[in-house]
């Protein structure tokens, strides 16, 4: 994909990721607009960036999800890029009392709302690329997070799927896959001694540069590339007994 001149809609760009990417995409010369449920997080970014364009969103209904896409097609119709980027993280238990409702929250948020999307914004005719925010933990569990990483594997798969199926429109489908990093997922302050995001937006640009379409660092780098063996030794680190 072309770095700039794009229009680039970032769900869940008010924070973390998701604004590590507009502040870059931003720089780089391209319309960003963002979205998230929390205004006042929307607000703080616009008072630093007034060009970036805000919608408040909630991804996790339906309704949500068709609204934003309507407000793009009737406000935004030039919009060429989706990067479907917000996520929830719940640390957790199979055993925990509240475990289904947390679970069946993650898969609406990580999985649902990213799946309706894609199928939403690949009718706006001028959409050329999406881009899905996985994670690491999409090619190896981390058992503390046991629903997030499986919606993470369901994604990584979809992703695949939507490059292949998404060609034929003319739409390429572009995979990030962050490693940790420092941002509040999950909760204040469970990602604190994992590397800046800024370090993985420098690497993401420079792969994006070369043309490349599964965006790794670190951990996921080698993850991504890992045989099954390095697969059950990953995990045996992460989730030791
Ligand atoms: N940080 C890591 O270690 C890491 C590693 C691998 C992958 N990732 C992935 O990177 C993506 C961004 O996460 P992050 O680390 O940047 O954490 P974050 O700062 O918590 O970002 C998540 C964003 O998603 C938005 N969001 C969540 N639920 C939403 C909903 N129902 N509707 C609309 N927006 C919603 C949040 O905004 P509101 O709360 O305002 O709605 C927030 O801006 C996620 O997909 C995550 O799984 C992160």
């Amino acid at each position: 994909m072309k770095l700039t001149g794009n229009k680039i809609l970032i769900t869940g760009g008010a924070s973390g990721i998701g604004l590590g990417l507009a502040e870059r995409f931003l720089q780089e010369g391209n319309i960003v607009l963002i979205c998230g449920r929390r205004e006042s997080a929307l607000k703080e970014v616009t008072d630093k960036y007034p060009a970036i364009i805000t919608k408040v969103c909630d991804l996790s209904a339906e309704a949500g999800r068709e609204d934003l896409y309507n407000w793009i097609a009737a406000n935004h119709s030039d919009l060429n890029v989706l990067v479907n980027n917000a996520g929830i993280q719940n640390w957790m238990n199979i055993t925990d009392e509240d475990f289904y409702q947390r679970a069946k929250n993650e898969i609406i948020t990580n999985i649902e709302a990213p799946v309706h999307l894609t199928a939403l914004f690949s009718n706006l005719k001028s959409l050329n690329a999406i881009m899905n925010v996985t994670s690491g933990l999409s090619f190896v569990p981390l058992t503390k997070v046991p629903v997030y990483s499986a919606t993470k594997a369901f994604f990584h798969s979809f992703t695949r799927s939507s490059q292949y199926l998404l060609k034929a429109k003319g739409i390429e489908v572009i995979e990030v896959i962050p490693p940790a990093l420092n941002t509040d997922l999950g909760g204040k302050g469970l990602h604190d001694a994992a590397p800046p995001v800024s370090d993985f937006v420098d690497a993401v640009f420079n792969q994006l540069k070369e043309g490349k379409t599964e965006l790794t660092f670190g951990f996921s780098e080698a993850m991504s590339k890992a045989g099954p063996e390095e697969l059950n030794n990953a995990f045996s680190r992460m989730n030791p007994s």
